[in-house]
């Protein structure tokens, strides 16, 4: 039997409430994410339950109960609050998915600061931009990638200190810290009392234009987070689940942290390179029953073919779900063919904080769809003109949902007019004291869809040009920006180019600045210096020569034109993509 039940019966039946009664919550008790994920856990009589089975590079492996991650996050917190550091600050978490990560992300919202993870593949640039922006005040990070951060400290005037957790502690500057999380066990240590909106985790998402927006989330956040993984994840008290995704992403804070630990489920982390044998190997080995995935990592193990799968147990998989990028029908059919599970998709996004449209247990699926809307969630599509729901089956236009729920993102750090022109259906005095409230607004997601009769939902695109690569977002903004600073560079801008597997990956066009030709090695100059700068994701892997770029009659690079051009579509009538 799935905790979801029957579907239809939920959304009759629904409230946010049931949440409470999932997570065995009663009022009165704290609301504080570390907490919940810890010590509440441990305070039911769970302590020497299994919470984390980490394996990394070379098989290592490494396991911790609920209980060693109430001590070693109370170690965390206590530490911060021996720094200084105050309930709201934020504490940027930039590692390799080792457990520090998962354990320091608990320890900072315990203290009542906030978690800024981000992915520590990022480059110099990434991490400043993102640093800057949030006014961070210290940052967790390992000897691997500190010097990245010594790049840009100079740059960064909230950043009051660097706290190395792993790796040699000679090798580190004067003013750097060393922080060994097993040294720092704390029995005690009484947690924040945050509300529902007090600020909990923050994550940066790329937009088309301008820099990365951070998306800050509330401790109330738990609620939407805790019920969909239990109704859509499935997940049970004797599961060992499985989320592939970096907690650099929301995916690996919303379901890799926060949803199974709040519901006091074992799980399990590969920090190692991604191979089809090495993560068979690792299904196998720990019995994984619940895997959560995403479609790019999904095609390339169909790439790897049947016959590898037979070479592994995976019978104690029972449930397979996938989020990030369109899971197209076919990797549904192989993998209910090969699994004897389809994997089940599910949409959402940073600023939902958790999931909005999805398939469920028991549900029909329909291979392609993304399912239908999470009882409790109003989701609509919107009329590309009017922004009016539109009622037919079939048309395509805007996916928005009535705010309202409890995940939902409460701002982007310093910039609401951007935060206010997400919403739409209400006047702007309105916002943004009722935007969580009013009814009569919708969040608009950006992204393009339709509905059938039966309410399943079918994506379409995205409506912006911010390029999805592997389910990562990559916005062109800081590709464009970017490429600029390389001295061979006059004018650049970025697109996303279809690719089997990945979904899209990152193109560019490029206008040389005199004295400099088209090579082979420039070529490769320019990739790693993207690599390097920004992340592996952002680097081109196609580099176009132009003798000039298409322009506005403003000077705005055309960037819809020349994805058009390079997907094959209609590229239009070019005076109203002037206007764009
Ligand atoms: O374009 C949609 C795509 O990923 C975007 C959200 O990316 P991000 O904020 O990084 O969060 C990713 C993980 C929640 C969406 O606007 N996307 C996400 N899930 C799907 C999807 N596109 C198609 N199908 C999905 N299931």
């Amino acid at each position: 039997m799935s905790n979801i039940g029957s579907y239809e019966k939920r959304r009759e039946n629904f409230s946010w409430d049931i949440a409470k009664e999932v997570l065995k919550w009663e009022e009165g008790e704290i609301l504080n994410i570390g907490a919940m994920c810890s010590d509440r856990i441990c305070a039911r009589g769970d302590g020497e339950k299994k919470a984390l089975i980490w394996q990394g590079f070379g098989g290592k492996q490494k396991t911790y109960t609920f209980n060693d991650l109430r001590v070693l996050s109370n170690g965390f917190a206590k530490f911060l609050k021996e720094l200084g550091v105050e309930p709201g600050e934020k504490v940027c978490l930039f590692m390799d998915k080792i457990p520090e990560l998962y354990v320091s992300f608990l320890g900072v919202l315990k203290m009542g600061a906030v978690a800024q993870p981000l992915f520590s593949a990022f480059g110099d640039e990434s991490l400043e931009v993102r640093l800057l922006s949030a006014d961070t005040k210290v940052i967790f990070t390992t000897r691997k990638h500190v010097k990245k951060v010594r790049k840009i400290q100079d740059k960064l005037p909230a950043l009051e200190k660097i706290v190395v957790v792993e790796g040699n502690p000679n090798k580190l500057r004067d003013e750097e810290i060393y922080f060994s999380m097993e040294d720092f066990r704390t029995e005690d240590f009484t947690a924040y009392e945050s509300g529902p909106d007090t600020p909990s985790v923050l994550h940066y998402t790329s937009g088309t234009t301008g820099q990365p927006k951070g998306a800050q989330h509330g401790h109330g956040s738990v609620w939407g987070q805790a019920l969909t993984t239990s109704w859509v994840l499935d997940l049970k008290d004797d599961d060992i689940y499985w989320c592939t995704a970096d907690p650099g992403w929301v995916t690996g804070t919303s379901y890799g942290i926060i949803g199974p630990w709040s519901l006091g489920v074992t799980q399990c982390v590969l920090d190692s390179g991604f191979t089809s044998a090495a993560w068979y190997q690792f299904i196998q080995d720990n019995k994984v029953t619940v895997w959560y995935s995403a479609p790019t990592a999904i095609r390339s193990l169909m790439r790897d073919g049947e016959g590898l799968v037979k070479q592994y147990d995976l019978s104690s998989l029972r449930h397979l779900a996938s989020v990030g990028e369109p899971l197209n029908a076919e990797a549904v059919i192989w993998s209910e063919k090969v699994y004897g599970l389809a994997f089940l998709d599910t949409f959402w996004q940073t600023e939902t904080g958790s999931m909005m449209i999805t398939n469920f247990p028991g549900m029909k699926i329909k291979p392609g769809s993304m399912g239908k809307p999470f009882p409790g969630i109003v989701a609509g599509i919107l009329d590309l003109n009017t922004n009016e729901p539109v009622t037919e089956p079939g048309t395509v236009g805007l996916i928005a949902f009535r705010p309202g729920w409890p995940s939902m993102f409460k701002e982007y750090v310093k910039k609401p007019d951007i935060y206010r022109s997400k919403f739409v259906g209400a006047a702007d005095d309105a916002m943004p004291a009722e935007l969580r409230v009013d009814e009569s607004l919708w969040y608009v997601s950006g992204d393009r869809a339709s509905f059938d009769k039966d309410g399943y939902y079918w994506f379409v695109g995205r409506d912006d040009d911010v390029i999805n690569t592997g389910g990562h977002l990559v916005g062109p903004f800081e590709i464009e920006s970017a490429l600029v600073e390389h001295e061979a560079i006059a004018e650049a801008a970025a697109i996303g180019k279809p690719d089997e597997v990945n979904m899209e990956v990152v193109k560019v066009f490029i206008t040389l600045n005199p004295g400099f030709e088209p090579s082979d090695d420039l070529e490769l100059n320019i990739m790693n210096f993207i690599r390097k700068k920004l992340s592996p994701l952002a680097m081109p892997q196609d580099i176009e020569y132009m003798e000039k770029l298409p322009k506005t009659r403003s000077g705005k690079i055309l960037r819809r034109y020349l994805k058009a051009l390079e997907w094959g579509h209609d590229v239009g009538d070019l005076s109203t993509l002037e206007d764009d």
